[in-house]
């Protein structure tokens, strides 16, 4: 069983990601999951404190010369704005954020609970699903995660490879599939910044070359459908998920939404074993599992909480109306968000791959994954 948890505070010394049941045999690349930790904190709109640290992940346990060996792998980033101890707390809790609801059930302070709360701490779900992504990229799985709307404003997504695909979401700084719009988008978050608010958007996230398989239809909390909702809807600020056609579904007759099956024999060497769809109404997912199409999921992001024009709020000690605290903030954070959405889609994914294949190493999974394509083509 793949599984992870984080440790850390927005402000405090460092972030761990402590990562249980990873394969043993696969060689690490540090550098690619830098490159990730740094798009997160880039994308436009974000605020002064992206420009303050570059992070960089420090791999502390479970590697031997470079490769995993089975055992728990532990990662950290570290706060190069550490002040934790420096910090006062919060007078006035922000609406939209955890401050109010996490003081009073913790009966503490709003500083405790936002430290925590706080995205700060996806850095290190990105160093976490980086690394799956890696493992799945042994297995000819790739991933991509872009923005499709920003602003109630949506953006084109064109047809092409996933390759054509990540040149044009890396030409684009607010991380989309069409970088010629690019200045609308940003004239359209420094107008917002200006007026003091804050943005939300859409995000999109898709996998290729997954096996057919992927889950489970047999039990509900191993369903990868549900796996997936769950990690993506566990991401701050994210307040839906759709899989596929989602809630479009909901409002069309069955013949427009069910995708055919065919069958084309000369595609059977593919991980789809030549089962084809005219359609991908279903995002690749049928009966919690993958059914060899590409995996489409979408998640929808808040605005940021946090406003320069506050909003309405109390004093936590007198209860008196006062305007919400302000606290250095981002406007707009949905291409941020798209890194994040991506590696915790990743990492579902390759938990599913070792719960097929199973988790020891690297190698039995391969040779399980290939006894399986083989048979499943006979069957
Ligand atoms: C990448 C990213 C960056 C974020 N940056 C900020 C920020 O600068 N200021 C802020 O108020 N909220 C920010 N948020 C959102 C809050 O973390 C989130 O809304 C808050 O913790 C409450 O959780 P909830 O919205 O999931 O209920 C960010 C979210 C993401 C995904």
């Amino acid at each position: 069983m793949l599984r992870y948890w984080t440790a850390g505070e927005s402000h405090g010394k460092a972030l761990l990601a402590l990562i249980d049941g990873f394969p043993a045999g696969l060689l690490i690349d540090e550098a690619a999951i830098n490159v990730e930790l740094v798009r997160r904190q880039g994308g436009y709109g974000r605020g002064k404190r992206q420009q303050l640290e570059v992070d960089n992940v420090d791999v502390l346990t479970g590697v031997w010369q470079g490769k995993t060996i089975g055992s728990p792998i532990a990662l950290q980033v570290i706060n190069r704005d550490y002040k934790l101890e420096r910090l006062k707390d919060l007078e006035r809790p922000r609406p939209g954020h955890a401050d109010l609801t996490g003081a009073i059930k913790h009966l503490g302070s709003i500083r405790g609970i936002l430290e925590r709360a706080s995205a700060r701490e996806t850095a290190v779900r990105v160093a976490a699903g980086m690394l799956a992504k890696q493992l799945l990229a042994q297995f000819g799985i790739d991933t991509i995660g872009y923005v499709t709307e920003l602003g109630g404003v949506a953006i084109e997504t064109p047809s092409g490879s996933l390759a054509e695909h990540r040149r044009l979401r890396d030409e684009s700084e607010i991380y989309c599939l069409a970088p010629e719009q690019n200045q609308k988008f940003i004239d359209l978050i420094d107008q917002t910044a200006e007026q003091g608010d804050t943005l939300g958007g859409v995000i999109e996230v898709r996998v290729e070359g997954l096996p057919i398989g992927l889950g489970t239809h047999a039990q509900w909390d191993r369903k990868l459908d549900g796996r997936l909702a769950q990690a993506v809807m566990a991401v701050q600020a994210i307040k839906g998920v759709e899989i596929g056609m989602g809630f479009q579904a909901a409002r069309l007759p069955g013949s427009l939404v069910h995708d055919p099956i065919h069958h084309d024999p000369a595609r059977t060497h593919e991980p789809s074993l030549g089962y084809t769809r005219p359609s991908n109404h279903a995002g690749g997912l049928e009966g919690g599992m993958t059914n060899g199409q590409p995996l489409v999921i979408r998640a929808a992001k808040k605005p940021i909480a946090t406003l320069r024009k506050p909003l309405e709020s109390i004093n936590w000690e007198t209860k008196q109306p006062q305007k919400a605290q302000y606290e250095r903030s981002d406007v707009c954070a949905v291409p941020a968000a798209s890194v994040i959405i991506e590696a915790v889609v990743a990492f579902e994914v390759a938990a599913a791959l070792v719960d097929k294949f199973g988790g020891d190493s690297l190698l039995e999974m391969k040779a399980r994954y290939d006894l399986y394509l083989e048979m499943a083509r006979k069957a």
